[in-house]
């Protein structure tokens, strides 16, 4: 199991500073070794005091291409869509977008449709097999969960186990709307993986994510499964006991 590299941050303000910096250093680094950075952002309300930062500094946005780990079925224009906060967040603060700007077909019917549409529209964008092997994104940025889950893949869901398709769509569950994710398996092969996590109340779930034990009770520790470089960057407040 891959325990990844613990970084904590002083405070929310360290933390988006630092992950604002870690977010661009990453685009060069990609950029350098392939000509092009593809990244994939998560939603939930973490991210988006790193989006502020990011929307203040000078990135090679133009060799970038933007991917979702998950989405809500919801318009983009809704509160609730991850697309729609971090475009008011950020993109939309750019002087320029991204090579790639690339929402989830969340509003899709029926949602099955949208996760191979979007699982296609990868396939394409890599120049890869859709039948084959999931795309190795650059960097997969992720939340955890109070209750453990990372992406939309939540404790006792069956999507927790499906590792047959690159993108699923998530049922409705109680207090939750439908939604489109990433499957454990292309969160797994991405080269590097970056969790994001601020706050007492993710203290218990990161501690259990980094142990051993079963994804469906914690489904963040799928992250373990990555090969490639696992980063949890977490501010104190969030630190996990040993
Ligand atoms: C989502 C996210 C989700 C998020 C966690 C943490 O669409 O809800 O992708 O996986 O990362 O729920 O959310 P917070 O940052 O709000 O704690």
């Amino acid at each position: 199991m891959n325990r990844g590299e613990l970084l904590v941050a002083a405070d929310p303000r360290a933390l988006a500073q630092t992950a604002a910096t870690m977010f661009v250093s990453f685009l060069h680094e990609a950029i350098a070794e392939r000509g092009v950075a593809r990244v994939a952002l998560s939603g939930g309300s973490t991210p988006t005091a790193m989006f502020a930062v990011l929307s203040t500094m000078v990135a090679p946005w133009a060799e970038t291409e933007v991917y979702w780990v998950d989405d809500r079925a919801v318009p983009p224009e809704s509160p609730r869509s991850n697309f729609g906060a971090a475009t008011a967040a950020l993109f939309s603060k750019l002087p320029a977008s991204p090579r790639v700007l690339a929402p989830m077909p969340a509003t899709a019917s029926p949602l099955t449709d949208g996760a191979a549409a979007y699982a296609r529209e990868l396939a394409a964008r890599f120049g890869i097999d859709p039948a084959g092997a999931p795309p190795r994104f650059d960097v997969v940025w992720l939340g955890i969960g109070d209750d453990g889950h990372t992406a939309s893949l939540f404790p006792g869901d069956a999507a927790v186990d499906d590792a047959s398709r690159w993108v699923l769509d998530v049922p409705a569950a109680e207090g939750r709307e439908a939604r489109l994710s990433f499957s454990r398996a292309t969160i797994a092969a991405a080269r590097r993986i970056v969790v994001l996590a601020q706050g007492a109340s993710k203290r218990g779930p990161i501690a259990r994510a980094r142990a051993e034990g079963d994804p469906h009770e914690t489904p963040a520790r799928l992250i373990g499964a990555c090969e490639g470089s696992v980063i949890w960057l977490v501010d104190e407040a969030a630190r996990p006991e040993a």
